[in-house]
């Protein structure tokens, strides 16, 4: 059955911290875009879920965080654990965002969960969010493809590194870098003209 991907992650809310607050998957990757950034750079997180590990791994790099996620469990654990953090519970194309823009962007494991206007629509926006030269570090495969979200049983769509490079091109982003993961998740690096 079709579903959402804000009402999949929200049903699997529980299920998917039990999994996701015990993995280290692509801390290394993080890890590494994070000390690349100018020290104490602003940082929104799009899909932050429950933090742990990506919004950690973040902070602990002294970068200065704002998180949006659809998931309202997700989004009360979130703030439980990072009380000083500002976050919203929204979805992703209709956040405002803070009203401000950002050194940096940073979405793991959200693009993919959208159909693909929605993920065309994404793009644009983090462009309009970012500064000029600002960056942003996104997963998504390098290969055009659907599969079931192992979370949540919920459809994914790969547009294929070709595609996103050119809607990336479009939004005036370009890619500086792609990097694979010990799960074999493909990150773009990417930098706002
Ligand atoms: C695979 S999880 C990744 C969470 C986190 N980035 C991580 O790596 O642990 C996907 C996240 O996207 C959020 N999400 C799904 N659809 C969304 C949407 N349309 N707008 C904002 N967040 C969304 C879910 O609630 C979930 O937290």
């Amino acid at each position: 059955m079709a579903s959402d991907s804000v009402s999949a992650y929200e049903n699997h809310a529980r299920k998917f911290l039990n999994t996701r607050d015990h993995s280290t998957i692509g801390i290394h990757v993080i890890e590494q875009w994070a000390h690349s950034l100018p020290t104490n750079s602003d940082v929104l997180e799009i899909a932050c879920g429950g933090g742990i590990p990506v919004t950690r791994t973040l902070a602990l790099a002294g970068l200065k965080l704002w998180a949006v996620d659809s998931s309202p469990t997700l989004v009360s654990e979130f703030k439980l654990r990072f009380p000083d953090i500002p976050v919203e519970c929204t979805h992703a194309l209709e956040s405002n965002y803070f009203g401000r823009k950002f050194s940096a962007v940073i979405s793991i494991g959200l693009l993919f969960l959208l159909c693909e206007d929605d993920q065309v629509r994404l793009i644009h926006r983090v462009y309009q969010l970012l500064m000029p030269g600002g960056r942003f570090l996104f997963t998504a495969p390098v290969e055009i493809g659907i599969w079931t979200d192992i979370n949540t049983g919920h459809q994914c769509r790969s547009l294929g590194r070709e595609r996103y490079e050119s809607i990336l091109q479009e939004a005036q982003l370009r890619i500086l870098d792609t990097y694979v993961d010990e799960g074999r998740n493909n990150y773009y690096d990417v930098e706002r003209n």
